[in-house]
């Protein structure tokens, strides 16, 4: 039997998951760091930690599942996006990696945009200047660390960084790279205009490749440590919206997914590069070769959630410990005792500000329309339609680009919950599908891995043997009308909040 690697670098921590050959999850591992948040809005993570994750995870699933190391043909890597790792020349980490989430740069955006004008960038690299992407914060470094910037030999992405450890080889592929802003979306290369532009030198980037091509071999000293076969192949892999999505098989025009994470994702593949004039969505290269994707991104998606249960939910958090019912599925039963549209409360989920659509860093979260009726429940209804509402933002973007939808499939923690998955789809009005493969990302660049070893043919062809349907949600129709009018009153709500 031949065996693939997928390894997917998140913000609380590694999963290492080993998969045989038809797609089947034979061992997975999880090992967490730590997030710093050195001021407010501010977030930072040590690549070495990751690093030190993905060796024992490899270690992990190595031992436990009692795999020759020679049988597992292709590594993936996948990770948290847009993450700036600096590189000296004798390969060391020169700083703490500022991560996605950091919203510190909102002066070099405004720069990005007076330098090369807002119609360009979407244009070039297929978003307006954004303080979660990578080349914002690289400028920050420039013009706040001008030392730290001077031992600069390269950057990389935070899964990037991890094949540097495995292979020695400084390389990035297509998708993440995309969420550097220095990627023309439309060539599939470095951009020498954004670059002389904004003066930065082209050497300090990586190698850009397809995310299914070979881009280098595991090292002697990384067998040492991780007990992998040297000479084993790792592929380009991918960012973790776009190997999520393989993973839950949206590599063609037609089936879309939301992913119901931290933060919520609306993702659909498409055939071309489609940009939202405004750059309300991200367009971005995907992981399958010749193709793009767009996606809408709910900043606090599960966020709200597990924040709601942290700051008002104390006794729920009891009850669950008691009970031995997992405190998710305890809250999400309780919300259902409220009704759609939560007796008149109205949760805007801006805990981290907000992507789509309104691409603001600074609005804060709400709850609007409380009065003496209602209880706890409801607040907690009001923060699953709220996420949801958020997510239909997403989807109507979507729509009015003209990307088909035939089919939508749901995933993420969020979307583990029935009660929430129902409240989703009768805010969508569309039914929602779930899928058997729970792995997502590590099994997305473990797809990916396959095609670069030869195994599968091709990514689209992996995914329709390999991802098989589950569960359907039904949208019950005659909530209709409630949530339009909800939906209308949740949209009429941020022009009224945002300077507040
Ligand atoms: C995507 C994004 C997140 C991060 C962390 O644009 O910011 O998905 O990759 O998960």
């Amino acid at each position: 039997m031949r065996y693939l690697l997928g390894l997917d670098i998140g913000t609380s921590g590694t999963k290492t998951a080993l998969f045989d050959e038809y797609g089947n999850t034979i061992k997975t591992a999880t090992y967490g760091y730590e997030l710093f948040q050195p001021k407010a809005g501010w977030a930072e993570q040590e690549p070495d930690a990751w690093w030190e994750a993905c060796v024992n995870g490899i270690k992990t699933v190595i031992e436990k599942s009692k795999v020759s190391p020679k049988d597992i043909k292709g590594i993936g890597l996948s990770g948290q996006m847009h993450g700036l790792v600096l590189v000296d020349k004798d390969y060391k980490v020169i700083r703490n990696s500022i991560i996605w989430c950091d919203q510190r740069t909102e002066k070099e955006c405004n720069y990005m945009t007076e330098v090369i004008g807002k119609e360009k960038l979407i244009k070039i690299t297929g978003n307006p200047a954004l303080t979660g992407f990578t080349l914002s914060k690289l400028l920050w470094v420039r013009n706040n660390e001008p030392l730290n910037y001077k031992k600069i030999y390269k950057i990389l992405l935070p899964k990037d960084y991890i094949r540097l450890k495995l292979t020695n080889v400084f390389a990035t592929e297509v998708s993440d790279a995309s969420g550097m802003q220095m990627l023309d979306i439309n060539t599939r290369n470095w951009s020498e205009e954004i670059l002389e532009k904004l003066n930065i030198d082209k050497n300090i980037l990586a190698e850009v490749y397809e995310s299914v091509v070979v881009s280098g071999h595991v090292t002697e000293e990384a067998s040492r440590l991780t007990n992998l076969a040297v000479g084993t192949p790792v592929v380009g892999g991918a960012g973790d919206q776009a190997a999520g999505a393989v993973g839950n098989g949206i590599v063609n025009e037609g089936i879309i997914s939301v992913s119901m994470g931290t933060s919520g994702v609306v993702f659909a593949a498409t055939d071309t590069p489609r940009f939202d004039k405004e750059g309300r969505v991200h367009t971005l290269c995907h992981a399958v070769p010749n193709k793009w994707h767009v996606m809408g991104v709910t900043q606090g998606a599960g966020l709200s959630l597990n924040w709601f249960k942290r700051t008002f939910c104390k006794s729920e958090v009891m009850e669950s410990e008691a009970s031995k019912v997992n405190i998710y599925d305890l809250l999400t039963e309780k919300a259902s005792n409220s009704k759609p549209g939560s007796n008149g409360i109205i949760y805007l989920p801006y805990l981290m500000g907000e992507r789509t659509p309104h691409i603001d860093p600074n609005v804060k979260g709400a709850f609007l329309g409380v009065s003496l009726i209602n209880n706890h429940d409801d607040f907690i209804r009001s923060v699953l339609e709220g996420v949801s509402f958020s997510l239909k933002n997403c989807l109507d973007l979507l729509q009015h680009m003209n990307i088909s939808i035939d089919e939508i499939r749901v995933s993420g923690g969020g979307a583990e919950s029935k009660v929430w998955r129902q409240i989703t789809a009768d805010i969508f009005g569309y039914s929602l599908n779930t899928v058997k493969a729970s792995e997502g990302g590590a099994l997305g660049v473990a797809i990916l891995a396959g095609v670069g070893a030869g195994i599968y043919t091709s990514v689209e062809d992996a995914c329709s043997k390999i991802i098989k349907g589950n569960d359907k949600i039904e949208p019950n129709l005659s909530l209709k009308e409630t949530y339009k009018e909800v939906y209308e009153k949740y949209n009429s709500a941020y022009p009224k909040i945002k300077n507040f």
